[in-house]
């Protein structure tokens, strides 16, 4: 049996591959479906089965382009209302693919359509009479240390969808033995959940052990607790859902993106357009076109440029190379996000050859913040998710998450200078260039954020903040 998991760091998304006796298996693709082609051929399988674990919202599945490249079927749960052709999946669905045995277990709860697939392989069992399951793919319905967020459905309330989680979870997830392993569709940063986990795959013994959501004995406190303080739920959510409801058009479909002058560029920001700006955080902070949004491609891109931005934004891109440009492009695609304006032909040095301003986004260290914080020049702006802020933040310090930047932060005083920070200075430079692009003067960006704090053994505090 081949088994294989394929880790997509943009996205804390993972999907997954596997065979057996020739004919593969491929679980929730990712939107560029090159990977499960590559991998196919390398290991000599066709692949003739695609499953979809529910309606991803946070992302935007290859599973019709996999299909009609590879003439495989499309499986999904029978509530999904699928309109591509597709195999209606119920509970207790079985495919035997080689010396493979797939069990589809309906898990509503995440989503009406969400399965999970108990995976048997008699390679991996010592009796071959009684082929043990080996692995389960939970997709958002169990992750690692946490659970699939119940507020996604349009058709059902969020406090309904938990009982169904919660059913879901005790009558079948914690029915399997505590061996086998669990690889779920997303890890830690995702927006399907709350708090998961970094590592990539755990047992159901790890998870009944230790995931808060399965030591919730009571079903009405379970609901309790799943349908409080809920994570931001970006807009894009909703159309990226209905975008894999139909299934996506192929990504070489997409139209060639057209490059643009800097005079170009600069009328179409003074009417309003939006500069997205790829480079690294450290570029972006010695020079950038004003107003112009710097969402690096060396964290979670495509998530916060579909959460911040939304799928009709049409951005500009700026990046510092070809390749770079293509990766965003690509990136931007799997989000859905795929009318972008166009590009600033030659990046930020055409810009500035042409003699047009650029800006710089001033930085601060850790310490020197801690000097000035002992006078009353400087307020601090904490940028990290509610978990984060709630396991150690600096005193003082105003919270407002990135997730929340569609909205600017209430409690800022315009006339003071403000030092953002996040875990480590990836959100805090997106929130910066935000907060420059709203107009607000004297924002200073926090080297290395909270974790540099921590390294140099800086005070902190616990208490959780006010909610408004
Ligand atoms: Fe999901």
């Amino acid at each position: 049996m081949y088994f294989e998991q394929f880790y997509l760091g943009c996205l804390a998304h993972a999907s997954y591959m596997m065979a057996s006796e020739g004919e593969a298996i491929v679980v929730d693709p990712q939107r560029d479906v090159e990977i499960y082609l590559k991998a196919a051929e390398a290991n000599q399988v066709s692949i003739r089965h695609i499953f979809e674990t529910h309606l991803h919202a946070d992302f935007v599945s290859g599973h019709r382009e996999l299909a009609s490249r590879t003439g495989a079927k499309i499986y999904i749960g029978a509530q999904a209302g699928a309109t591509f052709p597709h195999i209606a999946v119920e509970d207790g669905f079985q495919l035997r693919v080689g010396k493979m045995r797939i069990t589809a277990l309906e898990t509503p709860g995440h989503t009406p359509e969400s399965i999970c697939l108990v995976i048997a392989d008699e390679e991996k069992s010592a009796d071959s009479s009684s082929v043990k399951p080996w692995a389960v793919l939970t997709g958002d319905t169990l992750f690692l240390g946490d659970v699939g967020r119940p507020d996604l459905s349009r058709r059902y309330t969020p406090a309904q969808l938990a009982g169904m989680l919660y059913d879901s979870l005790h009558n079948k997830i914690l029915r399997l033995q505590d061996d086998v392993l669990v690889y779920p569709a997303h890890g830690a940063g995702s927006l399907c959940g709350r708090n998961m986990r970094a590592e990539k795959v755990s047992t159901i013994g790890m998870e009944r052990l230790t995931n808060y959501a399965l030591q919730i004995k009571s079903r009405e406190e379970f609901i309790e607790q799943l349908t409080c303080n809920l994570p931001a739920r970006p807009e894009y959510f909703v159309q990226d859902a209905e975008i894999n409801r139909a299934g996506a058009a192929a990504l070489s479909d997409l139209p060639a993106l057209s490059p643009l002058e800097p005079a170009e560029l600069k009328t179409l920001l003074a009417e309003g357009a939006i500069a997205l700006d790829v480079r690294p955080g450290e570029a972006f902070a010695a020079g950038h076109v004003p107003g112009s949004v710097n969402i690096a491609l060396s964290g979670q891109f495509a998530s916060w440029a579909g959460a911040l931005l939304g799928l009709d934004s049409r951005p500009v891109l700026i990046a510092e190379s070809e390749d770079a440009m293509a990766e965003a492009r690509m990136r931007l695609a799997r989000i859905g996000l795929e009318d972008a304006r166009g590009y600033l032909k030659g990046g930020v040095n055409a810009w500035k050859k042409a003699g047009l301003p650029l800006i710089e986004l001033p930085q601060i260290t850790v310490e020197a913040l801690s000097q000035r914080l002992q006078g009353t020049g400087m307020q601090v702006l904490d940028v990290r998710r509610e978990p984060e802020w709630d396991a150690g933040h600096i005193a003082g310090a105003s919270w407002w998450p990135l997730d929340n930047f569609k909205v600017a932060p209430p409690e800022i005083d315009r006339n003071i200078p403000i030092a953002v920070h996040c875990k480590g200075g990836y959100r805090s430079m997106i929130a910066c260039s935000l907060l420059q692009r709203a107009g607000f003067q004297n924002v200073v960006n926090v080297v290395g954020g909270f974790d540099a704090w921590q390294q140099a053994k800086l005070p902190f505090v616990m208490e959780k903040p006010v909610e408004a």
